[in-house]
């Protein structure tokens, strides 16, 4: 058996690859179209691990992902790939729609034609392979569909009205109600997880934790959006892995799981935290390696980024990076050998108004000794448009009905987020310098 991963080259899902293949044999098909938010280096420890089969492609490409489901005939499909910034969905709502919406109707459409012409099991009898009662179609969604609470009022369980605020949320509000409709409609068997803001290893440095660890480190400042009293509900992403495989283990088909952490913080909270333990943990004015820091420049307003050698130009599709230049590229990783794709430069991070490191061009301290501390880089901007002020999870359904429970605390797992960046800075350095876009054929290529 196997199953068919999909945008498991981004933060989540290549979490989620790394564990499963840590824990299990049964082979991964990884189906990711190496967006800006792609990288392989985050898997690149299951380079000559043969159950993990990398493919470049578009979740909306039909004829593709039935060749995968002919070929690879998986046991499930598990749904990550999305465009997933809210930020970037209030600059450019098109690809949004193109992907969480039109890309999930695409994919379910190829998994229903794979679906419906399994074997069904025979009473009595046995049916080699995988049958129409085995297979399981996993979509994994957000917490941000169900809208914005106020302080009081109760967290979001499985029925609370779906109320969502910002494209980003509304297309995966389309996308959640597309797989219901196929469940009711044609008997897909389908589960749908909705789970809180996530935080952890890989995770793409436009998002909130890893933008304060990375500006922080680089002495920029931290950009708190308003008055930062806005809530979210944070998951060690290791946590949402180990649900979404509890899902597909044992959720009942059909049926929503809200899963969170039970971690209701504020913005401004989580700054004060991040910024204590680098205090802790890599004091200002303790030399920091290879961080990024004096010569990098990021400018926002004309989607530039400048790091050391390299500059990137979003808005022109161009990554220019010491001595190469990508417009296109060319490998495609198929178990380890090199095929041909383009290596798309579009979308490149960082370039909206409110993202990371957008919001100041001027370095905020510049005084580094060593009783300075980072919370002095804090910097309040303007909000964000339609911003929702609070999201949490009522995660009883998924603990009674399943017995699934975080391992992490947010202590335990913020602290181990902060030290895996202070660990893997050639990890940091080649997001922001572009250069992770070069990994595959760096890594696999001629
Ligand atoms: P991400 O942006 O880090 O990764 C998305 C991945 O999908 C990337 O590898 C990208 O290349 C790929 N992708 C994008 N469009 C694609 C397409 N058309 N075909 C194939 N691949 C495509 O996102 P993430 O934070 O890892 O989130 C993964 C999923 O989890 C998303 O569906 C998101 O809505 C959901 N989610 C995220 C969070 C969170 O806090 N990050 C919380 C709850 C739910
Ligand atoms: P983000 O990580 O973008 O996740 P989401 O918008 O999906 O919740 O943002 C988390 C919270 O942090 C959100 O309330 C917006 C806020 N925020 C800032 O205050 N400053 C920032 O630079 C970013 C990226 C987010």
């Amino acid at each position: 058996m196997a199953i068919l991963v999909t945008g498991s080259a981004g933060f989540i899902g290549s979490n989620f690859v790394l564990d499963w293949l840590a824990g299990s044999d049964e082979p991964v098909i990884n189906l990711d179209k190496l967006t800006y938010a792609g990288n392989l280096e985050n898997l690149a420890s299951l380079k000559d691990n043969p159950n993990h089969i990398f493919v470049h492609g578009d979740i909306g490409d039909v004829k593709l992902v039935s060749e995968l489901l002919e070929k690879y005939q998986p046991r499930a499909v598990v749904n990550f790939a999305a465009e997933s910034h809210v930020d970037r969905s209030i600059h450019g709502p098109e690809d949004f729609i193109q992907t969480n919406i039109l890309g999930t109707f695409h994919l379910l459409e190829a998994v229903r034609a794979y679906w419906q012409k399994l074997p069904s099991p025979v009473h009595g009898g046995r049916i080699e392979g995988i049958t129409k009662a085995d297979f399981r179609f996993l979509h994994v969604s957000t917490d941000e569909v169900y809208g914005s609470l106020t302080k009081d009022e109760p967290a979001f369980t499985e029925t609370h009205r779906y109320e969502p605020n910002s494209p980003y949320s509304a297309s995966k509000a389309s996308s959640d109600h597309l797989v219901r409709a196929w469940h009711h409609t044609y008997g897909l068997p389908v589960l749908t997880t909705n789970c809180s803001n996530n935080y952890g290893p890989y995770h793409f440095p436009e998002k909130l934790i890893p933008l304060l660890i990375v500006n922080a480190l680089a002495g920029k400042s931290l950009p708190v959006y308003g008055d930062g009293q806005q809530i979210r509900d944070w998951l060690y992403v290791k946590d949402h892995c180990s649900a979404i495989r509890c899902v597909l283990e044992k959720g009942k088909l059909g049926e929503v799981y809200n899963v969170g952490g039970w971690n209701e913080k504020a913005n401004l909270d989580i700054v004060h935290i991040v910024c204590d333990l680098l205090d802790e943990l890599r004091p200002m004015g303790v030399v920091s390696g290879e961080v990024v820091s004096g010569e990098s420049e990021v400018v926002s307003g004309e989607s530039k980024i400048v790091s050391g050698e390299s500059e990137v130009v979003s808005g022109e599709s161009e990554v220019v990076s010491g001595e190469s230049k990508i417009v296109s590229g060319k490998s495609e990783v198929v178990s380890g050998q090199t095929r041909h794709f383009p290596l798309s430069t579009d979308h490149f991070p960082l370039s909206t108004d409110h993202s990371p490191l957008s919001t100041d061009h001027s370095p905020l301290s510049t005084d580094h000794s060593p009783l300075s501390t980072y919370r002095s880089l804090i910097t309040f901007v303007t909000d964000r448009p339609g911003h929702d002020r609070r999201y949490a999870i009522d995660a009883r359904k998924i603990e009674r009905e399943l017995g699934w429970k975080p391992a992490e605390t947010f202590e335990t797992g913020i602290r181990k987020t902060v030290q895996w960046y202070l660990d893997n800075q050639d990890w940091v350095n080649n997001v922001l310098s572009g250069n992770y876009r070069q990994w595959v054929e760096k890594q696999y290529g001629k």
